[in-house]
């Protein structure tokens, strides 16, 4: 029997993918840095039975309208708004994400973002290397505390929980909001749900870790900023379309909020020029939430798992349709 057509949008290690090489047919893209061009996908997706996408892959209807006897996508990623679910599901193509495997990392990461904004860390750590470093003196580069300040973490899943466990170990007040309570959360983790409202007006960080969906698009805008403390701290590990951009650019300038420390941006790369870079309160990263290499093998691996699975008549490992 044919062995299934599989085509990766990046090049993945021969040790990871080795040992689905009996019963998958896997071709690669060549780069492991730069992504396939949309004209190179078509004519894999043509041939594809399954098909490993990154988060930089638009998986859209007109490309689906490629794909003539696809069944799975396999996302390397927790998040799926890269992916038109409907039109694949309208199709009968399984979409695959990468949930669990990077939670504890993406917390990690959101947590270190946190602490790194408040306490003006790539801001001295600039000071000492561009030769600032002069004498001393009671306010030089003096943060917001951490400990003991309120975290709201805005959209409570997998690893809004983790935010919060690594939150309490800083003696930190937790709360959330979320479309559904967490009673399992609140009572093991002891964190309490406030309404947006009161999460925003109250919380000295704030934190966004919804999905993207239409609901959440922009969520974070003029009117929220306004809302917040002016000593707030806003952060961002999920996706930069979440936020407008230029409301939050305008409530850091003015004041409205102390700063912020984001993950992702509406257009990554962000353009070197965009005003959130000129602002020294903004801590700024290239969507490195997963980015461990212990994680990012096992995101790879668990999308190889769900490729294999599928095509090989199985469930999916962890399917999100
Ligand atoms: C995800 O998995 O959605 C993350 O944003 C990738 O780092």
């Amino acid at each position: 029997m044919n062995k299934p057509y599989v085509y990766s949008t990046r090049k993945l290690p021969e040790h990871l993918t080795a040992r689905y090489k009996n019963n998958l047919n896997l071709y690669m893209w060549e780069s492991e840095t730069e992504p396939v061009p949309p004209e190179v996908l078509k004519q894999e997706l043509e041939k594809a039975d399954g098909v490993l996408t990154t988060l930089t892959d638009q998986v859209d209807d007109q490309l689906l309208d490629h794909s003539s006897h696809l069944k799975i996508v396999a996302n390397m990623a927790v998040g799926f708004d890269n992916i038109d679910v409907d039109s694949a599901e309208k199709r009968n193509v399984i979409v695959t994400n990468t949930p669990d495997v990077l939670t504890d990392t993406t917390a990690d990461l959101a947590f270190t973002l946190l602490t790194a904004a408040a306490r003006r860390v790539v801001e001295a750590a600039e000071y000492v290397k561009e030769g600032q470093w002069g004498k001393w003196s009671p306010f030089l580069l003096a943060g917001s505390d951490v400990h003991h300040k309120k975290l709201g973490i805005v959209g409570m899943g997998r690893i809004g929980e983790a935010v919060a466990k690594r939150a309490k170990g800083f003696d930190m007040d937790v709360a959330y909001y979320n479309r559904t309570r967490k009673a399992e959360a609140e009572e093991a983790i002891g964190v309490r749900y406030e309404s947006f409202d009161n999460l925003i007006e109250s919380s000295d960080f704030v934190m966004c870790l919804v999905p993207l969906t239409k609901e959440t698009t922009k969520l974070f805008n003029t009117e929220v900023f306004k809302k917040m403390k002016h000593s707030s701290i806003f952060i961002n590990v999920s996706r930069g379309a979440t936020v407008d951009e230029d409301a939050l650019y305008a409530a850091l300038q003015s004041g409205e909020i102390k700063g912020a420390g984001l993950d992702v941006f509406e257009n990554e790369p962000i353009s070197p020029s965009h005003p959130l870079l000129s602002l020294k309160q903004v801590v700024c990263l290239p969507h490195i939430g997963s980015a461990s290499i212990e994680t990012r093998e096992a995101m790879i691996t668990l999308c190889l798992e769900n490729l294999s699975n599928v095509l090989s008549g199985k469930e999916a490992v962890t399917p999100v349709n």
